[in-house]
């Protein structure tokens, strides 16, 4: 059968580069973006684009009936620090449409769903390094709670019902096409904006936070693969842990005067400090690896030297 495919919050940070890899992939009349934007001619790669809230749940119903959708990537959802300023709001997006895309599935009308949790499940009084798979998790921000109540929905609806809902729990990604958005490890994309544009950054985070982190080239691929993974290999139903690689921001500062010698950083660290506190430094994912093969391309140097390119390309510096 062919895979039919719809992606919700296709316009942000991961859902611009998934959807270009879904169109090369799939072919651009088998992916259909969706998003709360009207509809703009280069705004995707798309086949089709349905201007879609997700929280409308009747709409959410007919767009996959109308485009016979198999797999939906729901990458809607709000960020870390946005979550704390809307908590009710983060709730609502973060969970309701997931639990929606779950009954369509329940009912066949879905084979498959890919959900992103975080790292931000695991909260407060969890050892910083190396935190593995099943470890208790104690989330004390909006963001991190719903994303724990997410993972458990999830893992409820494959063992009761079978639904094949997918997961993982992304670091703080890295990319320039698209700016991240309202997150807490968003200080790591706009570092670099700031060092290729005025060559100094002031960081909302410590100098020595470390905090897991991903390239986006790498975490597209790892979604790929997990959703590509036969089912008997999946040993977890809530969501899968991802490390990548961690560092802190004075380690990506002296990553980025390799390239930019003089680059300047100072520290301003704000409410999003306390939300990086209650983060793992460093993660164990070896269960992704046994289990569907997860590997990296990128460490900081190279992802350094990537998105200094191409943003000089992109800001034409
Ligand atoms: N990048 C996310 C955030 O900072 C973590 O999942 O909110």
């Amino acid at each position: 059968m062919q895979e039919k495919i719809l992606i919700t919050g296709a316009l942000g940070q991961i859902g611009t580069e998934l959807t270009n890899r879904l169109v090369s992939l799939y072919g651009k009349e088998n992916v259909i973006a969706s998003g709360l934007e009207r509809y703009d001619k280069n705004m995707t790669t798309a086949g089709f684009y349905e201007r879609l809230d997700v929280t409308n749940t009747q709409l959410l119903r007919q767009v996959i009936t109308e485009h016979q959708i198999t797999t939906v990537y729901h990458l809607a959802s709000l960020l870390s620090g946005t979550s704390e300023k809307q908590p009710l709001f983060a709730w609502k997006l973060n969970l309701e449409p997931l639990i929606n895309l779950c009954e369509l599935a329940k009912e066949g009308l879905l084979q498959k769903i890919f959900w992103p949790s975080s790292i931000a499940v695991f909260g407060k009084g969890i050892p910083k390094m190396n935190v593995g798979q099943e470890v208790v998790l104690n989330p004390t921000t909006v963001y991190g709670i719903s994303k724990l109540a997410g993972e458990k929905w999830c893992e409820y609806y494959f063992d009761k019902y079978g639904v094949d809902v997918r997961s993982i729990r992304y670091p703080g990604l890295v990319s320039w096409k698209t700016p991240a958005g309202g997150g807490t490890t968003d200080y790591a994309v706009e570092i670099f904006y700031e060092a290729v544009e005025n060559a100094k950054y002031t960081s909302f985070i410590k100098e020595d936070t470390a905090m897991p982190m991903l390239y986006m080239d790498d975490a597209i691929n790892a979604t790929l693969q997990l959703m590509d993974a036969p089912k008997e290999s999946l040993s977890v139903r809530t969501s899968y842990n991802l490390g990548g690689m961690s560092f802190t921001p004075q380690d990506l500062a002296n990553e980025i005067r390799k390239e930019i010698p003089e680059f300047e950083i100072a520290y301003e660290p704000d409410f999003r400090q306390a939300i990086a506190d209650s983060w793992p430094a460093s993660i164990d994912d070896s269960v992704a690896k046994k289990d569907w093969g997860l590997s990296y391309e990128f460490g900081i140097e190279e992802m350094a030297k990537d998105m200094i390119k191409n943003l000089r390309i992109k800001l034409d510096k």
